[in-house]
């Protein structure tokens, strides 16, 4: 009797809360992840296998942490991380080759003249990929190349600047060092999806704009491109029509379109005793379930590559350490319990 009852307990809990994220309308739901989380702690490597079907490598893939040095490669990290994850049947995608943010010491003073450049760029694009032929399944080729105003970044990287600063490739190699980018990556592994991925459609239309207007140009000059990543860093605030926009105008591209690095913001006045309130948590539940909606609204079913977030658990968001301030951006808590962003998420699935 008291088994039956566990059992139908079980099964209660199951149709009220309902399964994980992932196997809902063929819909690739991911997650960046850690490969120091997924080996330490049991829980997330639990919500890992329950919710997602797609995972993205945060940081493994970086070159801070591939190249050593400039004649070195490390893939300890990202093996973790990708054999864990076809073992389990995940979707792999990689996560990023050519970025010109967090470049290893050694890249960053390293002198040399264009020749230098493209031939290390091509070197660790043509490797990388290579190693995980057939395993990573799509790569962000080039990351955020452009800037506020639309344009390609040109300036070199000032210490005394932030995070929007111009990108060493461009200054070395010229604007088209982006579409070499491309096909180095696919003369590696021809069957890999390869996305250009970048931030604030959603809140800066002359940015979606113009990264439109890159990939399209791209596309018309038969640079091997196939889709277009959206990162999606926002606010419980940020406006709908703006993520409107952005999904209307990755779609009109005709490329895939990926949701890569979604999370939602609360404290956006940086607080540091924020304690996120229920009237938050339920906004930024709103804010998921229509970032959701919207996606399958106006992203065509053939162009869905997927909605990734940006790690798992509250706690464990890069988003605490960047604005150096209490946040609850993701879809479960600092213990991995599911939090009302998640069921927001869930219910735009049916
Ligand atoms: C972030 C990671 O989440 C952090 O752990 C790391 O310290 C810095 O990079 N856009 C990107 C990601 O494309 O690679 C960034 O990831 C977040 C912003």
């Amino acid at each position: 009797m008291s088994k039956f009852l566990l059992l139908s307990a079980a099964l209660m809990s199951f149709i009220v809360l309902g399964g994980g994220l992932k196997n809902q309308n063929n819909l690739k739901i991911g997650a960046a992840i850690s490969p120091k989380l997924l080996t330490e702690n049991e829980k997330y490597r639990e919500v890992c296998l329950d919710e997602f079907n797609s995972i993205t490598t945060e940081n493994a893939l970086k070159w801070s942490n591939t190249r050593p040095s400039e004649t070195t490669f490390d893939f300890s990290q990202a093996e973790t991380i990708i054999s864990w994850a076809l073992k389990n049947n995940k979707r792999m995608h990689g996560h990023v080759l050519a970025w010109h943010q967090y470049p290893p010491k050694w890249l960053k003073e390293l002198d040399g003249d264009s020749l230098k450049y493209e031939t290390l760029l091509q070197n660790h694009i043509k490797t990388v990929v290579k190693k995980f032929k057939g395993k990573i399944s799509g790569w962000d080729v080039v990351n955020e190349a452009i800037d506020e105003n639309g344009n390609l970044r040109l300036k070199e990287k000032n210490e005394n600047e932030s995070w929007q600063t111009g990108s060493v490739w461009h200054v070395k190699l010229g604007p088209n060092f982006i579409e070499r980018a491309f096909r180095y990556a696919h003369e590696a592994d021809p069957n890999a999806l390869l996305f250009y991925n970048d931030y604030s459609q959603e809140s800066n239309a002359k940015k979606s704009k113009a990264i439109c207007d890159l990939v399209k140009n791209l596309k018309a000059k038969g640079t091997p491109i196939h889709g277009i990543g959206l990162q999606f860093h926002m606010n419980y605030n940020t406006k709908n029509e703006g993520i409107i926009n952005a999904l209307k105008e990755a779609a009109a591209t005709g490329l895939m379109v990926h949701i890569s690095e979604l999370d939602i913001r609360l404290n956006v006045e940086k607080k540091q005793d924020f304690i996120a309130s229920a009237e938050m948590l339920e906004l930024q539940k709103q804010k998921y379930n229509f970032v959701v909606k919207a996606y399958r609204e106006y992203v065509p079913k053939n162009q869905q590559y997927g909605i990734t977030t940006w790690n798992v658990g509250d706690a464990d968001s890069w988003l605490i350490r960047f604005h150096k301030a209490p946040e609850s951006p993701l879809l479960f808590d600092k213990d991995y319990i599911r939090k009302p962003a998640w069921q927001g998420f869930k219910d735009a699935l049916f």
